[in-house]
């Protein structure tokens, strides 16, 4: 699949999300097979461009191709603003969020309560495409189903977007009321898949190999997206690319490469990040990458407390060297159910 002039090494994506796809989760991601990655959501308002969290979502330095940054916002004026200055930095594609259900985006009626009124969708989506043309850069749309089952439109929506220019969709098979509840649908994805030309990037609680396959054969999307089931787990990306292509399994990393990931991804963290937000940040994805470890219960609650980059560092590597590399090893990214596809 292509968006604008990039074409992409596979079609397994990591799926945006503030506070984790951070320019060293990202770059991670990738290089675990990855074939592209959007950044976390950065706002349209200057007024924000120069605080130290929007500085550093902007930030792209030494991150492979195409850079691809998403805006958020209501403003049309704003959003084509926010656009241009990000090619500026560097941006190659400008991602456009209409998914995000969280209240502090969705109050300012941006993120997906933009899903609600059309006519300004129509018109963000104009601003921003006129103000990218010039400089070649594609857009793209990320959005839910709709605001709620009642008012399901993302058909309508997706169709707008493919008039307006917008060069591929990303949907998330839930809508705003949805929330992060219950299973994602991808009976909507599929209708949109089949309404629209452009690329049509499937997501929404894909978890595995067999999960992916699933949803590629049932939507028809040229891609998937996958968000949560990455966190502490970058390396989804190549298992489920190896499945796809192969349709075999790929092994689990051993417990020797988890230790490398975890310790490389927190000293990358830590240049990123600094000492005192560094050391905090990190904790997150220390207890998602061990969660499933026996016997790690004592080290999450431990590294909660440390209040240096080295302790923790220290600390994590101690756990390692506690435990041979035989005594655990990681189970294969599984789905509780995938559906059989009608032959
Ligand atoms: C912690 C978190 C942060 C997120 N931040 C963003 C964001 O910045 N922009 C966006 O478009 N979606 C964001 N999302 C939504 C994800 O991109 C994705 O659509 C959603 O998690 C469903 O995919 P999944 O089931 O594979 O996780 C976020 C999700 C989570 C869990």
């Amino acid at each position: 699949m292509r968006i604008g002039p990039w074409t992409f090494p596979n079609r397994v994506f990591v799926a945006p999300m503030a506070g984790v796809t951070d320019r060293p989760y990202r770059q991670l991601c990738k290089r675990l097979g990855a074939g592209y990655a959007v950044s976390e959501m950065a706002a349209s308002n200057p007024k924000l461009w120069h605080s130290v969290k929007t500085s550093r979502r902007l930030n792209h330095e030494g991150e492979s191709t195409p850079i691809a940054v998403q805006i958020a916002g209501a403003d049309p004026a704003m959003m084509a603003e926010a656009a241009v200055f990000n090619i500026q930095k560097g941006a190659h594609i400008i991602d456009i969020n209409m998914g995000c259900p969280v209240k502090k985006v969705c109050n300012v009626a941006s993120g997906s309560a933009l899903l609600r009124h059309e006519a300004l969708v129509a018109q963000i989506l104009e601003s921003v495409v006129s103000a990218c043309r010039p400089y070649n850069v594609p857009v793209t749309l990320k959005t839910r189903t709709g605001w709620d089952a009642e008012s399901r439109n993302a058909l309508h929506i997706a169709r707008l977007a493919q008039d307006i220019g917008i060069a591929a969709l990303t949907l998330h098979g839930r809508t705003r009321a949805d929330l992060y509840n219950g299973q994602a649908e991808y009976d909507t994805i599929k209708a949109v898949k089949q309404a629209l030309s452009i690329p049509v990037i499937a997501n929404g609680d894909i978890d595995s190999p067999e999960k992916a396959r699933y949803v590629l054969d049932y939507t028809g999307a040229d891609a998937v997206m996958i968000g949560r089931a990455a966190q502490g787990r970058p390396w989804i990306f190549r298992e489920v690319a190896h499945y796809l292509d192969t349709g075999r399994h790929l092994s689990p990393p051993t417990f020797g490469e988890l230790r490398s990931c975890l310790l490389e991804h927190l000293e990358d963290h830590y240049r990123f990040y600094g000492e005192y937000t560094g050391v905090r940040s990190a904790r997150k994805h220390i207890g998602w990458y061990l969660a499933e470890q026996p016997d790690s219960a004592a080290l999450l609650s431990h590294i909660n407390q440390t209040e240096s980059t080295q302790a923790q560092l220290a600390a994590v590597a101690h756990w390692f060297d506690l435990h041979a590399p035989d005594d655990f090893i990681l189970s294969p990214a599984t789905s509780e159910s995938v559906p059989a596809l009608a032959a």
